[in-house]
């Protein structure tokens, strides 16, 4: 059995609200555990440079209502190559770290599994994204505070919608994943969702004007996952500009408000849960695993199935989406 003295915590890729909430219960958890913790800033790319510096109890405190992550982070391109790996390892060994636990989402995982595989690493996952696009978890943390943010933009939108009399196109993030484009709609009686996971085949903007979907209405809300597959919002709104003119679209690109704020209650539970599970994890030897909760349990999701983006959107509640927007 491997025992665990010195855990590496670091944050990675797009930040997410409720982050900070987790580098604390990871924190506070190893501490309890007798476990020392040294914090890395600017995810890989710290570790690569050396930016590493001792974490104590007081070094979380006050940050669990803070969005954004206190520990940076960055996309890190040269931890991409051997090179770059090398120098990061060097750099937790002369540290005395002989574990690492990474908050982050796909990006960070898939970069944390090569580490691991190349230098016999522990590594823990915690999922932080608010995409909600990995698997081994029903909910990431930073989701719920998105979709909340999202839904506060739309039903403010809607106000204006309703005194124009117009439709609005609102594109919101998810990369590839339709989880916050399909569940704001639902949560904020949006007519329609235009998500990457329905694209065989299907052409979602002619299927929406094809049911009719403004003959009982003055004005809409139509929200668009960004991605390659459904064009984004300006993608739909120009195609509707030159197939149905007669409709007065405008459109709004929610863009990086999504990732800010204080996060939700419900973030803060999941944040607090999955960091105190992924020092339990470490101190039952798991190895290279994404800690997450499935149905109020906690669940160790091996990293290389975690990012294979096999979490489906649930396509039942696009049914309800159509029902419910006549
Ligand atoms: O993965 C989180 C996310 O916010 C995606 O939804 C989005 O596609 C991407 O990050 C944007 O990344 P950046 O902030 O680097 O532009």
């Amino acid at each position: 059995m491997y025992e665990v003295k010195c855990i590496g915590i670091l944050t990675s890729g797009g930040d997410a609200p409720g982050m900070n909430a987790a580098v604390r219960a990871v924190t506070r958890a190893a501490i309890y555990n007798g476990i020392a913790v040294k914090a890395i800033y600017r995810g890989y790319k710290g570790l690569i440079s050396n930016e590493i510096a001792d974490f104590k109890t007081q070094s979380v405190s006050n940050i669990i209502q803070q969005g954004g992550t206190i520990l940076k982070t960055a996309r890190c391109m040269e931890f991409k190559t051997p090179e770059g790996r090398k120098l990061a390892y060097d750099n937790m060994v002369a540290a005395g770290i002989d574990a690492l636990v990474v908050l982050g989402g796909d990006g960070t995982f898939t970069g944390a599994r090569i580490f691991a595989q190349e230098y016999n690493v522990p590594v823990v996952g915690v999922p932080c994204t608010i995409d909600n696009d990995l698997a081994g978890t029903d909910f990431t943390i930073g989701y719920d505070t998105a979709l909340n943010t999202i839904i506060e933009a739309v039903d403010k939108i809607r106000d204006t919608a309703n005194s124009h009399e117009r439709l609005f196109i609102i594109e919101v993030m998810g990369r590839d994943a339709g989880f916050l484009a399909l569940n704001a709609a639902l949560a904020s009686g949006a007519e329609a969702a235009i998500i990457p996971e329905i694209q065989t085949g299907v052409d979602q903007l002619s299927e929406l004007i094809g049911r009719g979907f403004r003959k009982s209405k003055n004005s809409s809300i139509v929200i668009v996952a960004e991605s390659d597959v459904t064009g984004g919002a300006l993608g739909v709104a120009s195609r509707l500009k030159k197939e149905h003119p007669e409709y007065d679209a405008r459109v709004t690109i929610l863009g990086h408000i999504q990732r800010g704020g204080s996060p939700t209650a419900q973030d803060r539970i999941l944040a607090s849960r999955l960091g105190a599970a992924a020092i339990q994890a470490l101190l039952e030897d798991q190895r290279n695993v994404m800690v997450g909760i499935v149905n109020d349990a906690v669940h160790y999701e091996p990293l290389a199935s975690a990012i294979k983006n096999e979490k489906p959107v649930n396509r039942l509640n696009l049914d309800v989406l159509k029902m419910l927007s006549i």
